[in-house]
């Protein structure tokens, strides 16, 4: 379930692989994208061999992880703004068949409800895409968050909002809210990829390695799906035991 490779750009090329298969078997496959720097790379290489291969995109669903309260799809820093710019302006998708909260819903409750009903009328998430926070967070399920919920309103942690500044420049205030879909959400996705790179998620992989599931670290619910893989680079594997780091480093990917 856990597997290392040398670097992110190797991590891209396999994720890439694994999307544009997916897409050539099933074109009508529902993807669940998540958003993040990690998943910079992994958009890239995608783009790059979708253009080269001359792969169809224009028939597959996709469904968005989260997005920031108050923030118009076409404000810079929404997730919005984020997918167009990496993904979906990129390519020729079907704009009616790609899907993210929207956080400016005059009723957001009311939206998160809609939001998921949409996403399993479509049968649900074949491939779920996901990235971890520092603090162990999926999409933007905070520590603490019930493994039975589904797509809701979160305040976000101070730890997320110090982590995410990064991605807004000069005196822009990271939003104090989103909307995510749930962890009951994200565990019915059939399949599940979670990519974390990089040092700064060295103590959370390390963590995940040696802990129970819990509720106070998210991303531990992964123990408990049958087809979900979490792949590192080297600098996030870091602080794994040294026998399982040689162990996991020389499994074929
Ligand atoms: C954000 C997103 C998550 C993402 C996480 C990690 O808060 N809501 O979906 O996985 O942060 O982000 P990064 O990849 O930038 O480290």
């Amino acid at each position: 379930m856990l597997q290392i490779f040398p670097d992110q750009s190797a991590i891209a090329e396999h994720v890439s692989n694994i999307l544009i298969d997916k897409i050539q078997s099933k074109p009508d496959v529902v993807l669940g994208l998540a958003t993040g720097g990690t998943m910079e790379p992994i958009y890239e290489r995608f783009v790059i061999k979708v253009r080269r291969q001359g792969v169809d995109v224009s028939k597959l669903t996709s469904f968005n992880l989260d997005e920031y309260v108050g923030l118009a799809p076409d404000h810079p820093k929404s997730y919005a703004a984020y997918m167009r710019k990496h993904l979906f302006g990129q390519l020729g998708f079907d704009e009616s068949r790609l899907h993210l909260p929207n956080g400016l819903a005059p009723d957001l409750e009311q939206h998160s409800k809609d939001y998921a009903l949409r996403l399993r009328q479509t049968g649900g998430v074949e491939l779920q895409l996901l990235g971890v926070g520092s603090n162990g967070h999926i999409g933007f399920n905070e520590p603490g968050t019930p493994f039975d919920s589904q797509c809701h309103v979160v305040r976000l942690s101070e730890d997320t909002r110090r982590d995410n500044s990064r991605f807004f420049e000069g005196n822009a205030i990271v939003p104090a809210h989103a909307v995510t879909l749930g962890m009951a959400d994200i565990m019915q996705a059939r399949e599940i990829l979670l990519v974390a790179t990089g040092e700064a998620k060295a103590r959370i992989v390390a963590h995940w390695y040696h802990n129970e599931v819990t509720e106070a670290v998210p991303f531990t619910i992964l123990k408990r799906h049958r087809r979900a893989r979490i792949l590192l680079d080297e600098a996030a594997a870091s602080l794994l035991p040294d026998q399982a780091r040689k162990t996991l480093a020389a499994m074929p990917a």
